[in-house]
């Protein structure tokens, strides 16, 4: 089934004191989340345990984006980076996520940890919601998805390039 067909356009909130966590392992799928997480998303713990994170991936998230998530943490960083989320209505919701390597006292990385705290509405509204729409554009313009985030995953080079800045301080400044 394509899940937009039941996308409702209706946003959900989250308070300002809330945070909404999740661990996965190393391919990305969900062993923790919390009681935050399970209300807003509308899912019960034993409906998301085990479950690959992409269960609440929202079609409008350029696919670029998470390039560059899994290619900063698997590389031993972290980052940070606006994800919009789909609820299991159809409805979606806005976060800023921290997403860092969890590491065993050796230093090996053994999965992943978000935490997600409520974005700045003006950053989503003047910033990532435009940004994001012409990455996505750019993406759905080619025939071959690999091709097309490639494209777009330029386009965010480019960017940062003609800014002179690295991610992490394009997303700290914004
Ligand atoms: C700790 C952690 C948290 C993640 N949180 C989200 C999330 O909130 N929403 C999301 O769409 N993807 C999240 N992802 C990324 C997903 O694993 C996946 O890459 C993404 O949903 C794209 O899925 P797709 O490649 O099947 O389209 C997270 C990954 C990790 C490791």
């Amino acid at each position: 089934m394509d899940k937009s067909a039941s996308l409702t356009g209706r946003e959900a909130f989250f308070e300002d004191d809330e945070i909404i966590v999740s661990k996965t392992d190393l391919k990305g799928h969900i062993t923790y989340a919390n009681d935050v997480f399970l209300k807003i998303a509308g899912y019960t713990e034993a409906e998301v345990l085990g479950k690959p994170h992409s269960l609440i991936r929202h079609p409008h998230m350029p696919r670029c984006v998470f390039k560059l998530l899994w290619d900063t943490i698997a590389g031993g960083d972290e980052i940070f980076a606006y994800v919009v989320n789909r609820c299991k209505n159809g409805d979606h919701y806005w976060v800023l996520a921290h997403v860092t390597p969890s590491r065993n006292t050796n230093g090996d990385i053994i999965g992943y940890h978000s935490n997600r705290r409520v974005p700045d509405r003006k950053i989503i509204e003047g910033t990532i919601t435009p940004l994001y729409e012409q990455l996505r554009k750019k993406e759905e313009s080619f025939d071959n998805r690999k091709e097309g985030m490639n494209a777009a995953f330029n386009d965010i080079t480019e960017l940062l390039e003609s800014k002179g800045v690295a991610y992490d301080e394009f997303i700290a400044t914004l």
